[in-house]
């Protein structure tokens, strides 16, 4: 895939290959940055460009800065201005993009160090992957997921994706696609970048948010269109292991994984090892949501022209 013209950083818009970070700085050396991933969904109807829920990701954005106690905080009204100047800068249209949005300390010197802040935005093409279309395999990982009194998930700090990393090489090192992490307590905690729902006996449930995972913007999206069109309101609460198996139907969801169905978890399957029809159906609903094509949830749909 062909790399983007422009990329934003501090708010101007730069040559791609300018986008650059000291080496000497805390978001080099400590992982000291927080981020966004977020979607543009391209309506090819419209000839517009949606971004989604991005007030919600960009809260969690101000959130995440404030959690690191960062000098100063990139606030949702410029980065959202930043991003749609970046988009329409590249002239962005036909496909849909992976947006990332990173507020790092540029500031040299310690773990403790607070700023100065840098600002980097940057979008990319990406279609629809392989995987969310044709489903995946799982593995529940040998790795735990890190409490949140050691480094919270609900932060979307850089230095936490560690974790998920040795979960994903290990899975693939392994023979799998993705990997699942149970927490400290030893229930079903998220995958590695992505939350997960089962479904049983008819019943979505994914696990509450004070299992270690982060409060995920497609997950709760998901869990308004379950309630909206099946009229029953899924179960937030602690998930065992053995329950995975146990169920009909399992799926991850988040802005990369869209909504993708888990085929089988320990080469054990997941009801019949075929994609699941309630997986399926909300997938085709996630799918034309995104893209502005509900007229019920046009205020999760950010436009980008026009
Ligand atoms: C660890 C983790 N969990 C869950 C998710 C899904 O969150 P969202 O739906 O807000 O993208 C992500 C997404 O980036 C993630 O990194």
């Amino acid at each position: 895939m062909s790399l983007p013209k422009y990329a934003s950083i501090d708010g101007e818009i730069i040559e791609w290959e300018n986008a650059k970070v000291h080496v000497a700085s805390a978001a080099f050396k400590f992982g000291t940055a927080v981020f966004e991933g977020l979607r543009g969904y391209w309506n090819s109807d419209e000839e517009q460009m949606y971004l989604f829920r991005m007030e919600e990701h960009m809260q969690r954005f101000e959130f995440s800065q404030r959690f690191m106690r960062f000098s100063d905080i990139y606030e949702a009204e410029t980065v959202t201005q930043k991003t749609i100047e970046l988009i329409q800068a590249n002239k962005f249209k036909g496909e849909n993009l992976h947006i990332m949005t990173t507020s790092y300390v540029s500031g040299m010197g310690g773990p403790g160090v607070c700023g100065p802040i840098g600002l980097s935005i940057t979008a990319q093409e990406r279609p629809r992957s392989d995987r969310v279309l044709g489903g995946v395999t799982a593995q529940v990982s040998s790795w735990m997921r890190v409490p949140d009194n050691a480094m919270p998930m609900r932060v979307k700090c850089n230095a936490n994706y560690n974790n998920g990393r040795l979960a994903t090489v290990q899975a693939e090192a392994d023979g799998y696609d993705t990997a699942i992490f149970l927490n400290s307590r030893g229930k079903v905690s998220e995958g590695p970048g992505m939350c997960l729902f089962i479904i049983r006996d008819g019943i979505p449930m994914t696990p509450s948010i004070s299992n270690d995972i982060l409060e995920s913007v497609t997950r709760d999206s998901v869990l308004k269109l379950i309630e909206d069109i099946y009229g029953i309101k899924p179960i937030e609460r602690d998930i065992d292991r053995s329950e995975l198996v146990a169920a009909d139907e399992a799926f991850f969801c988040g802005t990369a994984w869209e909504i993708t169905p888990i085929l089988s978890i320990d080469r054990i399957n997941i009801g019949t090892g075929q994609i699941g029809k309630t997986t399926k159906e909300l997938q085709d609903i996630f799918f034309a949501t995104s893209e502005g094509r509900k007229k019920e949830y046009m205020s999760w749909c950010h436009p980008v022209y026009g």
